[in-house]
């Protein structure tokens, strides 16, 4: 009997090495940790519970049949976050590379199977060179069973892809239709085809960092949505993530214990506003002042910053954050931020997380390059997304929100509950300057003319009132008391129920 555990603690022994030492000594020489130590740093203490300890591939071609490691190159299993259960696999470089062959891809299927069934979110931990090349075509279904589980996935339960190794070719569309991807500088990349491929066609020469490393997809591509230094910084920053999501689409986000007074009054913010409507100035001072402990999680920092996305927590509890963002190309909408704030409020929606929106915009970006980049599709994405969320949505107008911009950013038009405004705000179809240029072309030739047209113009427009007269603002509020009344308007909206018509899916501009 004792021979038969020590068998089990030997065999163990023996997956828990992987590829062997020297492997996992060169992986630690290029700074990377392994596979088991990423989900003991992204699990808590001792929670991991691992299947599938023991799989290994099938495959008999190319002398495979001679080396059979336990694992098949990658880890899976269950943990908590927090106490909160989360599904893993994590990829391990040092058995072939992490390549997946179809056992590998079956062991991913199993923990994404469970994680659907039991809903609880999926973290993948991806360090791997593609497809087994020993395996052909298995290896390709293998990875095209991940594929559809990433789709039926969506919008059931929150899927994190973590970038820690290479990413290459077929192997970025897992990653690629999950919810969030976190990439290590220096040490990972995506891309479809590499710098070799790109040289032979395009006889472009770039380095694979260049081409498809943490810093070019976070703020060049927008695929990856945050990059960190190393393996530890990343994994951490999974950990906070997870504790602001639900752990599937049929429970309300987590309540977290608060030490932060929901009617706390910041006075600082009724001089946030510049006198010079066209001075700048910071809305993630806002976004922090309104907050609980002033803690915000930013989403594509680095991406489209003329909008702002992320979490914060209001009496403990989630809610996504978009907003304008006036040190950037004044805070239009253009192509990206559309794009940035669009995918954001549907994640939201997916997971019944309430929206709370800042609105400071002048409109959108003009130009050649936005219109022939299709700026009419993409700005269409996010009036689409905020007009079909049923969730919780309190809109706050701080200064301008211009012409269709206004529209688009929560309006009470597309089912906002409660829009607010400071009486700083400017509600209008444009800005006095172009309002007057316009109306009264003739007498541009006459400016004190024009400046007289433009201070009427200011006077009768240039306020939140026009557009509280006729109740599309609910209430003018103090910019002090932002936290206070956005809280008690969430707070109010805890039970809303509402349902978009019967319809197989919508058909949203992609
Ligand atoms: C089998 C692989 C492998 C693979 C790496 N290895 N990739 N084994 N299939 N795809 C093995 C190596 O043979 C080596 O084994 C070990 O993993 C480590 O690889 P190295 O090359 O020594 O490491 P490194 O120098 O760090 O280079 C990493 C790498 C490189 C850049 C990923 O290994 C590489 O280019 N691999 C091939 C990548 C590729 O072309 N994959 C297929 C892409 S197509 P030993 O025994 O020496 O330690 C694809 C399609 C997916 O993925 C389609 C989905 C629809």
């Amino acid at each position: 009997m004792k021979d038969i555990l020590q068998e089990l603690e030997s065999r163990r022994g023996v997956a828990r090495l992987g590829g062997g030492a020297h492997r996992i000594e060169a992986q630690h020489a290029k700074g990377k940790l392994t596979a088991r130590e990423r989900i003991e740093l992204l699990l808590d203490e001792d929670s991991f519970e691992e299947f599938d300890m023991f799989k290994a591939h099938r495959c008999t071609e190319f002398g495979m049949e001679q080396t059979r490691p336990y694992g098949d190159g990658v880890i899976t299993g269950w943990g908590t976050i927090n106490g909160r259960v989360v599904y893993v696999f994590s990829q391990d470089f040092t058995v072939f590379g992490g390549s997946l062959s179809e056992t590998h891809a079956e062991k991913i299927c199993k923990i994404m199977d469970m994680a659907m069934q039991n809903g609880a979110p999926v973290v993948g931990i991806n360090d791997s060179g593609g497809a087994r090349i020993q395996e052909g075509v298995a290896s390709l279904a293998g990875y095209a069973e991940v594929f559809q589980r990433n789709i039926m996935a969506s919008g059931v339960i929150p899927q994190i892809s973590v970038i820690m190794g290479p990413c290459a070719g077929g192997a970025v569309y897992s990653p690629a239709m999950t919810d969030f991807i976190f990439m290590v500088k220096d040490s990972s990349y995506m891309f479809v085809t590499g710098p070799d491929v790109v040289k032979t066609v395009t006889n472009e020469q770039v380095t694979a960092e260049e081409l498809g490393g943490a810093v070019t997809h976070t703020r060049k591509s927008s695929v990856a949505d945050a990059a960190f230094e190393n393996d530890v910084e990343a994994l951490a920053e999974v950990r906070r993530l997870v504790d602001f999501l639900p752990l599937n689409n049929r429970e309300k986000p987590p309540a977290r214990p608060f030490f932060d007074t929901p009617g706390r009054e910041e006075m600082s913010l009724d001089t946030l506003i510049p006198e010079n409507p066209n001075s700048p100035y910071d809305m993630k001072e806002l976004i922090h002042k309104v907050a609980d402990e002033g803690d915000f999680y930013e989403i594509q920092e680095d991406f489209a910053k003329n909008i702002i996305t992320g979490f914060i927590r209001l009496e403990g509890q989630t809610v996504g954050v978009v907003a304008n963002q006036p040190m950037v190309l004044a805070g239009c909408l253009d192509i990206d931020s559309s794009r940035k704030a669009a995918r954001f409020v549907r994640f939201c929606d997916c997971f019944e997380i309430p929206i709370l929106t800042f609105v400071d915009v002048p409109g959108f970006l003009p130009g050649t390059g936005q219109e022939f980049g299709g700026v009419i599709k993409h700005g269409a994405k996010l009036l689409f997304a905020f007009g079909e969320a049923t969730v919780p949505k309190v809109t706050v107008i701080t200064r301008k929100a211009y012409g269709g911009a206004y529209d688009v950013m929560s309006s009470k038009h597309i089912r906002g509950d409660f829009n607010y405004a400071w009486p700083t705000a400017e509600i209008a179809v444009m800005g006095a300057k172009g309002a007057t240029e316009i109306l009264y072309r003739s007498e541009l030739g006459d400016p004190e003319k024009i400046a007289g047209r433009t201070a009427d113009y200011e006077a009768r427009f240039a306020n939140p009132f026009v557009a509280a007269e006729r109740g599309f603002i609910d209430e003018v509020i103090m910019p002090h008391s932002t936290r206070k009344r956005v809280s008690r308007a969430f707070a109010s909206l805890r039970n809303k129920k509402m349902q978009n018509p019967w319809k197989k899916h919508d058909n949203i501009p992609l």
